[in-house]
């Protein structure tokens, strides 16, 4: 696995890998690589000739307040994480490689960036696109792998795709969950135990709300029933439970804060 830091020397290295004619895979991160970044990178691995791999942790997608300095870094075992999955390319650039100036320029996608993440985060998504579409520029012709637990992002960058034209196929994952049901994430180190064991109430309430409706409970119901069994968890400070329409079905997603840490999750429902 080759080790790049300039967006110049990821752009070539990528150029000369599409010679092959096999597709390029694309897996961006923000590092701390947990079994949900490595089944991604593994997927990539089976469909495509080279499997790319970013780890930016990106300045532009966090808000004041948030969690940008103490997010979780480790390069190191990072790096041999990502190789162990079938990782040809590791770019890690520096902010100042990704944004040597000021930024003049946002993507921002409307109506799919609304409610949901976008009012709690509401410069978040803007940062995503952005840095997403910067990783497409620099990357070219790709197949890009994205986990279905930053469902609201997913669509999010479906869109930027959809609109802007980017010869970009974006395949989305599922979510790889621990044991008792929480859902990988990065911030997950960051939870005192008594959290990390307190954390599993958002994936039972939400497994909870999708028997529910599978049974013909209505949506309304449904919402309260994952906010109450979530809000019930004293360490537990609800951000939102929503359940949307999604084609035929239902997405129940939830988000909450354990002490400094915030979680999302979410799960499909038949109709
Ligand atoms: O999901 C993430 O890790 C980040 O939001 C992403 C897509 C790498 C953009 O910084």
């Amino acid at each position: 696995m080759q080790v790049i830091e300039t967006t110049e020397g990821f752009r070539k290295a990528l150029e000369a890998q599409r010679t092959s004619g096999r597709p390029i895979g694309l897996v961006p991160t923000m590092g701390f690589l947990h079994a949900g970044h490595l089944s991604l990178m593994e997927r990539a691995a089976v469909e495509c000739g080279t499997v790319a791999v970013t780890i930016f942790v990106n300045p532009l997608q966090f808000g004041a307040g948030e969690d940008l300095s103490s997010y979780p870094r480790d390069l190191d075992r990072d790096q041999e994480l990502a190789a162990e999955a079938g990782a040809d390319f590791l770019f890690v650039p520096a902010v100042a490689e990704m944004y040597p100036d000021r930024m003049l320029t946002t993507v921002s996608v409307a109506e799919v960036s609304d409610g949901l993440e976008g009012s709690c985060r509401p410069t978040h998504f803007a940062g995503v696109a952005t840095v997403v579409a910067k990783l497409f520029n620099i990357a070219g012709p790709c197949r890009a792998y994205f986990g279905e637990k930053d469902w609201q992002q997913l669509a999010v960058v479906r869109r930027m795709v959809q609109d802007l034209s980017y010869p970009v196929e974006v395949v989305g994952c599922p979510i790889v969950r621990e044991p008792d049901g929480l859902a990988m994430s990065s911030r997950n180190a960051r939870l005192t135990p008594a959290d990390r064991q307190a954390a599993s109430v958002v994936s039972r309430a939400l497994f909870t709300g999708r028997a529910a409706i599978e049974t013909g409970v209505g949506p309304a119901e449904v919402r309260r029933l994952v906010a109450s069994t979530i809000a019930a968890e004293p360490r537990a400070d609800l951000d939102y439970a929503e359940v949307v329409q999604e084609g035929t079905g239902w997405r129940l997603l939830a988000a909450a804060r354990f002490g400094t840490v915030r979680l999302i999750d979410n799960v499909g429902a038949a109709h």
